[in-house]
């Protein structure tokens, strides 16, 4: 299998997400950018997945299986040591995401769905960046933007055919037209 060198960390903090949808496809996206581990306060999640329906599960590679998905009440409290926080929210004097160097060990922290995350948490924060949408992006959706900026600017990416051939579907035979190996 091709090795992806994780010598930084990252990790994901939610503000008491809301959808098993939203984080079923962070845990999906955390899985695919080699994240480390996946933080949230709060009940609503829990509450929402304990009657959620099988058809709702968007992790369907099972990330949560190899990464922590971890319920904590404060995520200020929780940031993994020697890691820089970022919140990632549309807040005001925010660095424009395609501007930001990301540090080697970063705690991204992200808001609810229906909220934003809270000033304290922003204060204590060693940066905060935004992405220039539109409009806000749907949580799940901003959580994979931020990972294929951190992974489109690392030095350590593994970019090989042997990658597409582990990652890709198996029913999955296509080829572009002028690969000749
Ligand atoms: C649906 S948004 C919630 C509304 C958002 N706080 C606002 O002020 O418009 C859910 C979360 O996705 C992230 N998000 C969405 N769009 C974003 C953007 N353009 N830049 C940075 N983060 C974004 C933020 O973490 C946000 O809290």
């Amino acid at each position: 299998m091709t090795e992806q060198k994780n010598i930084s960390t990252a990790s994901i903090g939610l503000v008491n997400p809301k959808t098993p949808v939203n984080v079923g496809g962070i845990m999906r996206a955390a899985g695919c950018y080699q994240a480390n581990a996946v933080f949230y306060t709060g009940n609503r999640y829990e509450l929402a997945a304990r009657s959620g329906e099988a058809q709702y599960d968007v992790d369907t590679k099972n990330a949560a299986k190899t990464i922590p998905l971890t319920r904590v009440e404060s995520l200020l409290e929780q940031a993994p040591k020697n890691a820089k926080i970022i919140c990632v929210d549309l807040v005001v004097g925010a660095t424009p995401l395609p501007l930001f160097e990301h540090p080697a060990d970063a705690f991204y922290i992200f808001g609810p769905e229906d909220g934003t995350i809270p000033q304290q948490i922003i204060d204590a924060a060693d940066e905060v960046v935004y992405v220039p949408t539109v409009g806000c992006m749907n949580l799940a959706a901003s959580v994979n933007v931020l990972l294929y900026d951190r992974l489109a600017k690392s030095a350590q990416i593994a970019a090989d055919d042997e990658l597409i051939r582990e990652s890709r579907d198996n029913n999955n035979r296509t080829k572009v037209k002028t690969w000749k190996k």
